[in-house]
């Protein structure tokens, strides 16, 4: 697999792309109905923020859903996103030709290079071992420069497979689409750094703080609690810059509070929550998120805040087949996007912190080639221990798209699948916890001293 060296992007407000909105539009306009596409609508006037969104409709798609979404600053780039979700989506349930159909055992013996499908973070399915033959594909591992198998399961995005699949669940994470495979993978890469950071912080900001504060009514319990919240800081919102303020403002001039998080990890690369919380009906989510992931943290903040304008529009329009009404049962897979009509104030996604960080302190790789934000992105990978970013070429033929899906075994993904917790939540989650015990036991030991002292 050959990447450019170098990709200049289009300057300006955009995306940071190698096109803009517009030429990417009208390369693709005229292929709508090869992938699917029948429709595409400006759904942005069903909400009241305005922020713009689109639908690109696919009636005949094999996915779980067929009402795809885009947003954006304007409205071009909002009807360019939501059609080059559906390609990337099209393109990835397409039927794929194996290059070998065996069992890992047997190709790791024969000395092939191969994915081994225990180093991603999901359970097997029941019926599958390591000596079950299976279909696999190439893909190019951009860390390690090789070509390396993976199983085709993994590669695309299927609901039905026409064998025993190593997972018991396909999922889209690291799936996107571009102008040029350069801008896919850079997009592919950021998707599975968001989903790694969102679970990280998912666990402990929001699950362990939130148990430390129910498990400890007191004082003590409340300062755990905080402290494991602060782990991921809100974000002051004078320090945002004018292109995320404009976002800001509509949902301000709407009178929706909007509470943004930093939950960048360890990886240096700009990731952030956006969630805004509104009751509506009993029967309506109570609030929304939206998570965004860049180099440049302008460009993360500005995707997560659109990314919230995008769920409530979405939500109200409830065309998407995965929308349910509060309450709901839903299977596990699709926790992320079930409505709650509950919002705890003191849950973390929603209340300021009390130490919020400018955006100014997040660290920020800002770069005028999309080559060098992949460059970046696979840099930060290598340094967290993650050494293998494994490229597959999904391309739709005959359309001017390009999809990839992009696998890093070993990053996390619970919050999005539900299926496994990895090595590295795991550790995460042991040193918060590790922590509040320790706090716990010295106030343990403070409250016997005090008493002893008393008797
Ligand atoms: N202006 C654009 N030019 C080319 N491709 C684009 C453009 N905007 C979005 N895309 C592609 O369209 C797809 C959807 O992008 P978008 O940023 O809307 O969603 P996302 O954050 O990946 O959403 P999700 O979290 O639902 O996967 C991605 O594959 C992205 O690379
Ligand atoms: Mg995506």
């Amino acid at each position: 697999m050959k990447l450019r060296q170098s990709v200049p992007k289009i300057t300006g407000n955009g995306p940071h792309r190698e096109y803009t909105s517009e030429t990417t539009y009208r390369r693709i306009a005229p292929h709508l109905r090869r992938v699917g596409v029948t429709r595409v609508a400006n759904i942005t006037g069903l909400d009241r923020v305005g922020i713009p969104v689109y639908n690109a409709i696919s009636p005949r798609s094999f996915d779980i859903i067929s009402v795809y979404n885009g947003k954006g600053a304007t409205e071009i780039d909002a009807k360019t996103s939501a059609v080059m979700e559906a390609v990337e989506r099209f393109a990835a349930g397409l039927p794929m030709r194996p290059v070998a159909v065996a069992s890992y055992t047997e190709l790791e013996a024969s000395g092939r290079r191969v994915l081994d499908p225990r180093s991603c973070n999901f359970e097997f399915h029941r019926a599958y071992t390591l000596d079950t033959p299976i279909c696999w594909v190439e893909g190019f591992d951009l860390l390690n420069e090789c070509a390396v198998l993976v199983p085709q399961f993994l590669a695309g995005y299927y609901l039905n497979f026409h064998e025993v699949p190593c997972y018991p669940v396909s999922t889209t994470n690291g799936i996107a689409s571009g102008n040029s495979l350069e801008e896919a993978i850079c997009h592919a890469l950021c998707e599975v750094i968001e989903r790694d950071d969102w679970t990280m912080a998912d666990l402990v900001s929001n699950r362990l703080a939130g148990f430390a504060a129910q498990e400890d009514g007191t004082p003590i319990g409340a300062a755990i609690s905080a402290w494991a919240q602060d782990l991921h800081p809100s974000v002051d919102p004078d320090s945002l810059p004018e292109r995320a303020q404009f976002f800001m403002d509509k949902f301000h001039a709407a009178e929706i509070d909007i509470e943004v998080k930093n939950i960048t990890s360890a990886t240096g690369i700009p990731s952030f929550q956006a969630v805004v919380s509104e009751f509506i009906s009993d029967s309506f989510s109570r609030s929304h998120h939206g998570i965004g992931t860049h180099p440049d943290a302008e460009v993360a903040v500005v995707r997560a805040i659109a990314e919230v304008a995008q769920s409530r529009v979405v939500d109200i329009q409830a065309m998407r087949e995965d929308i349910t009404a509060a309450g709901e049962p839903v299977e596990k897979a699709l926790y992320h996007v079930r409505r709650s009509n509950r919002a705890n104030p003191d849950a973390w996604a929603i209340k300021p912190s009390s130490r919020p960080v400018r955006l100014q302190d997040v660290p920020t790789h800002p770069s005028s080639d999309v080559m060098d934000d992949v460059r970046t992105l696979l840099d930060r990978l290598r340094a967290r221990g993650l050494d293998q970013a494994i490229v597959v070429d999904l391309s739709p033929p005959a359309v001017p798209a390009t999809v990839v899906r992009v696998i890093v075994p070993g990053a996390e993904s619970w919050t999005v699948d539900r299926n496994k917790i990895g090595p590295r939540a795991r550790e995460a989650w042991d040193g918060t916890l590790n922590t509040i015990r320790s706090a716990y036991a010295k106030r343990q030991q403070r409250t016997t001293g005090e008493q002893e002292s008393n008797a």
